[in-house]
């Protein structure tokens, strides 16, 4: 079916086939990255959960191996979930995962490398004694699960933290103490706690450095230092996070600003994107972002194209010490390896209520870098609302502006990408970023959305934009990576050759001047790992 094959994506991980979920125990090793996943050997929709596994020597080209985890023991015969890795100074490797019991108990377990000095590390061996922690009292059998990675806190005793709840709405997260990774003990309090959060699950815990220029082993704490706090709520299906500080001899750790605490304040990605995950690149120095997103088709659709789900281009993850309030999130440098022809343009101007084309040829693989200058024709007096608004065709003075991706040259399908800044009170601007799905496609079996958040823009700053087009996958990064939407587009007319690029600007007082590098980006190679036969 060409409609279906339009969409797989081109230079985003995937699975060849079938369903992918969560990123699992990311981790570098001898040369290679390697990602391991929620997969379903057997079908495009949920179920039968086991590890995949891939490896790469860029994050961006990826050899697929063999599972590498397995529901077959009692402890996680009901799937093997989402878990994280840690590397020992000692360079030993330990996976820490969720397990399904034969109960529909969840159980956390421990698994290893068979041989560490295989840069594959194909075989993994299950701890004889798991589980290795089970749900204590007061925990629900069905609201524990997905262990971080773990660091060493102050006195040589290693620590994790784990999603769970309390009653039935106060998202939390529990700390347990190990200094063996064989035996585990939990502490009285939480780390945090969110009341009307619901479960958290696939939390992360990380350090970030304050001078918002160097990346931070996870085990790192002190002066100079702030930590994140990233839940992936059950309830709303959304990342968020908030950025504190940790102490480490009570293990307790309290927001910046308790009015963006985590689950009520900021988004990591304000699209269709969940149970993200970083780990510490020891080989590039960096924090690197995995997350995964969903399709926004329907289950038929989805059985018939035989996949479901991808994973973002990894991100590296900074403190924004410019604002002092957001993570800076942008793609890693590898995926400029995949960039070809590069086409320039300079100061465009938009005036307000028009289109304007960007003729570049072949628009579904694309890295877009765009700044925009507003020259206001009018100013605006009222308090205007409503951050995203009803979507692109909701004029105000100032916005949007933006970008129209993946469109047809009628504009009868079109997905805009843009900036509204809004008068907030004392003539200040508030400006959100979004992307308005409603036009994506003339398929009214697909979930279409308007997704949005605000975006910090400083005085001295123009508005600027970075976009990802790959098939159905646009991510979309604002300001530097202050502000991320990736979202899922299937359109049915404005595919293959068909589709087109435009900027526009749909202000009602405001002309916009656009500058833009657009590169035509190549497929990554993502394909199983050429084993001779008989090697495995
Ligand atoms: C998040 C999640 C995890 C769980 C896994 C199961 O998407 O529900 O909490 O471990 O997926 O596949």
């Amino acid at each position: 079916n060409a409609m279906f094959s339009w969409q797989r994506s081109a230079y985003h991980f995937q699975p060849q086939k079938n369903w992918m979920n969560d990123p699992n125990g990311p981790l570098y090793h001898k040369g290679w990255y390697h990602l391991f996943y929620q997969y379903n050997p057997y079908s495009a929709i949920w179920g039968n959960i086991t590890w995949g596994h891939a490896v790469s020597r860029d994050l961006i080209h990826w050899l697929y191996l063999p599972l590498a985890l397995v529901p077959d023991h009692w402890y996680d015969i009901k799937g093997v979930w989402t878990g994280s890795a840690t590397i020992l100074p000692d360079a030993q490797i330990i996976m820490l995962y969720t397990g399904e019991t034969n109960e529909s108990v969840q159980v956390q377990n421990l698994a290893y490398p068979a041989n560490l000095s295989d840069p594959l590390l194909l075989h993994w061996l299950k701890y004889p004694g798991n589980p290795v922690m089970v749900p204590p009292p007061g925990i629900k059998p069905d609201d524990f699960r997905d262990p971080t990675t773990t660091w060493l806190g102050p006195e040589g005793t290693w620590r994790l933290t784990m999603g769970s709840k309390f009653n039935t709405t106060i998202g939390i997260s529990l700390v347990y103490h190990t200094t063996n990774f064989r035996d585990y003990e939990l502490l009285d309090g939480v780390l945090h706690a969110v009341p009307g959060t619901g479960m958290w699950e696939c939390v992360d815990f990380y350090p970030v450095a304050i001078n918002g220029s160097v990346a931070l082993d996870t085990s790192s704490f002190g002066p100079g230092i702030k930590h994140v706090l990233k839940a992936s709520l059950d309830n709303t299906k959304v990342d968020h996070y908030a950025i504190g500080t940790y102490a480490p001899k009570t293990d307790k750790w309290t927001p910046d600003n308790p009015e963006e605490d985590v689950g009520i304040g900021l988004k990591v990605d304000y699209g269709r994107y969940y149970a993200s995950k970083t780990f510490f690149d020891q080989h590039k120095q960096r924090r690197v972002l995995w997350g995964w997103i969903n399709e926004t088709d329907t289950e038929t659709a989805d059985l018939k194209k035989g996949w479901a789900s991808l994973q973002t281009i990894p991100r590296t993850v900074l403190y924004d010490n410019k604002t002092g309030t957001n993570l800076l999130q942008w793609p890693v440098e590898e995926v400029e390896s995949l960039r070809l022809n590069s086409t320039m343009f300079k100061e465009v101007l938009v005036e307000p209520g028009s289109v304007v084309p960007l003729d570049i040829g072949t628009t579904t693989q694309l890295d877009i870098l765009a700044e925009f200058e507003i020259e206001p024709l009018i100013s605006s007096t009222t308090n205007e609302i409503g951050n995203c608004g009803d979507g692109a065709v909701d004029r105000s003075t100032y916005g949007p502006f933006g970008l129209l991706v993946i469109a047809d040259a009628s504009l009868s399908e079109l997905t805009p990408i843009y900036f509204r800044p809004l008068n907030a009170s004392g003539g200040t601007l508030k400006t959100y970023f979004c992307t308005d799905e409603t036009r994506s496609s003339k398929a009214s079996d697909v979930f279409k959305q308007v997704y949005g958040g605000k975006v910090p823009v400083l005085d001295d700053e123009n508005y600027n934009m970075r976009v990802l087009v790959d098939h159905s996958i646009v991510e979309s990064f604002a300001q530097g990576g202050r502000t991320v939407i990736s979202s899922r587009i299937y359109p049915t007319e404005a595919i293959y050759g068909a589709a087109r690029l435009f900027l526009f600007n749909n202000a009602t007082g405001v002309n916009v001047r656009a500058t833009l590098k657009i590169w035509e980006l190549n497929s990554a190679f993502i394909r199983p790992f050429p084993f001779e036969r008989d090697s495995v």
